[in-house]
């Protein structure tokens, strides 16, 4: 369905000497820096999966969909999608696809999204029964029904996003793509575009690649995760599998006196008789990740240790894994789950 296969994006940027001699010199020899946003990406998704794209800021996500959905070319390496190569599809298959951005409108600003999805109606050449069928449907399922005739930018955030929404999916695409399609939304919104992402690729196989910053938004519409870091791929996997990883483990939080005296290298040793590790310090608080079978041994053990103000143990390590892979690669991470 699509497919990269060693794909490189390099950005050319020019760095900008201020003041009147720099405009003199970025006339004549400006310097520039290579960016490698994208280096060397391999990825393969079949038809109906669902992929969550995460990242840290700058890891080359958004460059990535743009590059798979056609939008930009890749520098190197080979991008395809349906079939052909991304950069030179047709109209057969542009509309076969769809690109939700959460920091882009699609539609058109001044007019009532209705006005909208008319002109899209005519441009994706979607018959009557079709476009009623559907826009009644989706804007039930988002919640809109009676946002449709109001001018886009009278819209709050989150309806112009369900709107967005609306309008990519009129055409029936089977492949879609979302950049962070819940940027700066409230938790109904996001719940709701997730319940109508969920269902639509439950009801006919759509195939998904979703960014988004939101762990829950990935979790719950996504079975597969691919987290690029710097530019290449970190993990690709099953989502369940790496959740596996963690859902044995617990975080327990343990609150001190800020000024409490901790000798960091007694308290590693004893964590590890219990099989525990020092994941996270900070004045005052101190994060130990240990499994779930061994919690109970480890938490009275923490009291008599230090002079425990306040304590509480969370179940959703995932987030951390998450953050190691970001910034060690997924073997140091795991090793340092033990
Ligand atoms: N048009 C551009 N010109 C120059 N550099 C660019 C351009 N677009 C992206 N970059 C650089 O490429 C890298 C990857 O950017 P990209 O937007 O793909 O990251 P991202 O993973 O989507 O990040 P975020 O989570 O912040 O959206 C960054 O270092 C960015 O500065
Ligand atoms: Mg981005």
């Amino acid at each position: 369905m699509l497919e990269a296969r060693g794909v490189r994006k390099v950005f050319r940027t020019f760095e900008r000497v201020p003041g009147l001699r720099g405009i003199l010199k970025n006339f004549v020899a400006r310097e520039h820096v290579d960016i490698a946003a994208l280096d060397g990406v391999d990825l393969r998704v079949e038809r109906g999966e669902s992929v969550g794209l995460i990242g840290a800021n700058g890891a080359g996500k958004t460059t990535l969909v743009k590059i798979l959905a056609g939008i930009v070319p890749a520098s190197s390496g080979e991008a395809r999608l349906l079939g052909r190569d991304s950069f030179d599809l047709r109209d057969a298959e542009k509309r076969r696809l769809a690109l939700v951005m959460g920091q882009k409108s699609q539609l058109w600003w001044d007019l009532p999204p209705i006005d909208s999805f008319r002109l899209l109606k005519e441009i994706y050449g979607v018959s009557d029964a079709d476009f009623a069928e559907r826009l009644a449907r989706f804007a039930s399922m988002l919640d809109v029904e009676d946002r449709l005739k109001i001018q886009l930018r009278q819209l709050s955030l989150g309806q112009r996003m369900k709107m967005e929404i609306i309008g990519a999916f009129l055409h029936s695409p089977e492949v879609v793509f979302l950049d962070e399609p819940t940027i700066g939304l409230d938790l109904i919104s996001r719940e709701t575009i997730r319940r109508f992402l969920v269902g639509l690729s439950r009801q006919r196989s759509v195939t998904f690649v979703l960014t988004s910053h939101d762990l829950e938004d990935i979790e719950e519409t996504c079975r597969r995760i691919v987290v690029l870091d710097q530019g290449a791929v970190a993990f690709d996997g099953g989502l369940t599998d790496l959740s596996q990883r963690v859902t044995g483990k617990r975080a327990v939080e343990v609150h001190v006196h800020p000024n409490a005296r901790i000798d960091e290298e007694s308290l590693v040793a004893e964590l590890s008789l219990h099989g525990a590790e020092l994941a996270g310090r900070s004045a005052g608080a101190l994060t130990v990740i240990v499994s779930a079978e061994r919690l109970a041994e480890l938490v009275p053990r923490l009291f008599s240790l230090l002079e425990v103000k306040d304590l509480s143990v969370e179940r959703q390590p995932l987030e951390r894994l998450i953050r190691e892979i970001y910034r060690r690669g997924i073997k140091a991470a795991e090793g340092g789950e033990r």
